[in-house]
């Protein structure tokens, strides 16, 4: 059996009031109690205390959706990992959106990331290719740049607090989730590629797919070798939704690491 304890994560995106954000972590954390799962929840910047303070002595871990890599100083409407440090527990970056709509590179990802850890945070980098990408055949050569670049210069020690979830773009938020075994082929090959960067430690990093996934297709999803949990988009901003998808990380007797 895999060493890796599945991590099944919410990202609300820019979704929820402050109140209704509070109501859903109290709810997701009331739904979703498995000693041998980790969960998370990403709520927008402007609940994020409020619904840390909800879910103190909880098991659901709160976090971040995107950080800016400067400590502080003149950037308006960013907000830096020192203002995270101590009281949130992850950190998102690289997410599709954050790469397509607002235009961030490689390198931003890279900067991102290790400000994020030098804050000691743990941090979520999201990997994916576009449909067009997909279409061409270059899906292993566009993940594998994006891993690259992102992870240049980071220490096999902090391996550790980083996991990376796999999201092909074409999948987020369409309702178009790549087949269990599409998923599976490339974070099977995420996790080859960080292994060959960083030898062992590599292989026992946490690898997450996002796209669509829904309770009716998380178990097979989550069944695969290679996926150890999800990063859940619209479905988590549904507390019975959210809470089906973690109960189907329970690893299933059989699944190998
Ligand atoms: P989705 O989003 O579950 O709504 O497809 C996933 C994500 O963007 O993290």
């Amino acid at each position: 059996m895999t060493s890796r304890k599945p991590l099944v994560v919410g990202n609300w995106k820019m979704n929820t009031t402050v109140p209704e954000g509070v109501d859903l972590a109290r709810a997701v954390a009331a739904a979703t109690h498995f000693d041998s799962i980790e969960v998370g929840v990403l709520p927008p910047f402007t609940h994020l205390w409020l619904v840390a303070q909800a879910l103190t002595e909880t098991h659901v871990g709160v976090g971040a959706q995107n950080l800016y890599w400067e400590e502080k100083g003149a950037f308006t409407g960013e907000i830096s990992p020192a203002m995270l440090r101590g009281w949130c527990r992850f950190v998102l970056v690289g997410h599709s959106e954050r790469r397509h709509v607002f235009g961030e590179t490689d390198q931003d990802v890279n900067r991102k990331l290790h400000a994020a850890l030098r804050h000691q945070l743990r941090v979520i980098v999201a990997v994916g290719e576009t449909e067009a990408e997909r279409d061409a055949g270059t899906t292993v050569t566009v993940v594998n740049r994006q891993l690259d670049a992102g992870f240049a210069a980071v220490d096999v020690r902090d391996l550790a607090r980083i996991d990376v979830a796999y999201e092909p773009v074409w999948a987020i938020g369409t309702g178009k989730t790549a087949t269990p075994a599409e998923a599976q082929d490339v974070c099977a090959q995420v996790r080859c590629r960080l292994t060959e960067h960083f030898g062992t430690p590599g292989a026992d990093v946490r690898v997450l797919y996002g796209g669509s996934v829904t309770a009716a297709n998380a178990v097979q999803l989550f069944g695969q070798a290679d996926i150890d949990g999800g990063l859940i988009g619209g479905a988590s901003l549904k507390v019975a939704d959210f809470a089906a998808i973690v109960a189907a990380a329970k690893q299933p007797a059989g699944r190998m690491g």
